[in-house]
């Protein structure tokens, strides 16, 4: 990403609650720094700076994509905004790691990866899961047939009203609402699971409050395979699958992140009750940073955030009319954002 002697230096867009935990993973990678932060009030990026040892507070976001300390950049804004900074940062040269969602559409996804691959910059969702040493073992396990045949895909990630005042989960013109929110997770786990888009998928939402609060879908894959998600904001945090094959059952309590003060997990139950348990180490987010900054190909994990939202969109045409059975689109049709 830049010459491998120097390191990468990143500048933070937002200052949000992630920001805090993200900042300390990008300041503990090998190669990387953090050199500026960026809110939409200097008051609040110097806190920020000051809090975290960031050398520049920038007041607006454009001014800290036109600094010269600065070659990529860690987007944490509310997701309506998520293409709108991606895009411009790919414009001023900058590599991009944006928070989930990466946006609020396929469209809009696929219009942040052709404006990074048009400006010759990388780009990577923030969705830390994807890159832990775990992640390649349960996609082994998955591939190399030790479940059997899979039939069907389970998944559940919820927080028990994890709201702040004015939080823009709370505000639908943000992007607010557990579809993009949390349905991000489990659509992204069927895709991951299945290594494909489903063909259709039929859902349901609770609003409260002007957003949906609670998801319920049900996902029809190739070759008979089905899935089914959960996802919401009223009840206890959930963060677990079940892959279930012929032969066996992949299950994990915490894929998104692991639990505090607890090993990564999961376990392969088969069909005698024989458990075997499995724990990993490592850091999911160094292990996300490092991937962006070494050079290696990212193709996998950008079509994997593409097809996630391609999913999405069909859960949202599902839920506008009225939980109908319909079509995942398989193609993104190329255009700017709308
Ligand atoms: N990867 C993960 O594990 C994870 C976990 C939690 C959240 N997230 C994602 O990270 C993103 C940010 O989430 P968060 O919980 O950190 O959000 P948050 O606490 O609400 O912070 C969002 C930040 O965006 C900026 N912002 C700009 N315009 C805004 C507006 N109109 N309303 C509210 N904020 C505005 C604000 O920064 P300034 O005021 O400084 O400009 C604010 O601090 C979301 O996409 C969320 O899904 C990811």
């Amino acid at each position: 990403m830049t010459d491998s002697d120097k390191n990468t230096r990143f500048g933070v867009i937002g200052t949000g609650r992630i920001t805090r935990r993200l900042v300390a993973d990008l300041q503990s990678t090998d190669g990387v720094e953090v050199t500026a932060i960026a809110s939409r009030t200097s008051e609040r990026a110097r806190w920020y700076a000051d809090q975290y040892g960031i050398a520049a507070a920038v007041e607006g976001y454009q001014s800290l994509l036109q600094r010269d300390d600065v070659d990529a950049v860690y987007i944490s804004l509310p997701p309506s905004m998520h293409a709108e900074w991606s895009i411009a940062s790919a414009e001023h040269g900058l590599h991009v790691l944006c928070e989930k969602p990466l946006a609020m559409s396929a469209k809009q996804a696929s219009s942040i990866d052709l404006a990074c691959q048009s400006h010759g910059v990388r780009w990577l969702d923030a969705t830390g899961w994807l890159h832990h040493p775990r992640t390649t073992a349960l996609r082994d396990w998955i591939r190399d047939g030790r479940l059997g045949q899979v039939g069907h895909v389970s998944a559940a990630v919820s927080f028990y009203q994890p709201f702040q005042s004015g939080d823009h989960r709370l505000d639908k013109a943000l992007g607010g609402g557990c579809v993009l929110d949390l349905g991000w997770y489990v659509c992204g786990l069927v895709r991951f699971a299945s290594q494909k888009l489903p063909l259709e998928v039929a859902a349901d939402v609770v609003i409260r409050e002007g957003v949906p609060q609670r998801l319920t879908a049900m996902l029809w894959l190739a070759d008979g395979v089905t899935a089914t998600v959960s996802c919401g904001y009223d009840t206890a945090t959930r963060k677990w699958f079940e892959v279930a094959g012929t032969t066996a059952s992949l299950i994990c309590d915490d894929f998104t992140r692991p639990w505090a003060e607890r090993p990564t997990r999961c376990w392969i139950h088969d069909a005698s009750g024989k458990v075997e348990g499995h724990t990993f180490e490592g850091s999911q987010e160094r292990a996300m940073i490092s991937r962006l900054v070494s050079g290696q190909p990212l193709a996998e994990w950008q079509q994997a955030a593409i097809d996630t939202h391609l999913i999405l969109d069909a859960i949202g045409d599902s839920i506008t009319e009225g939980g109908r059975r319909v079509a995942v689109r398989q193609i993104v049709e190329e255009r700017p954002v709308d």
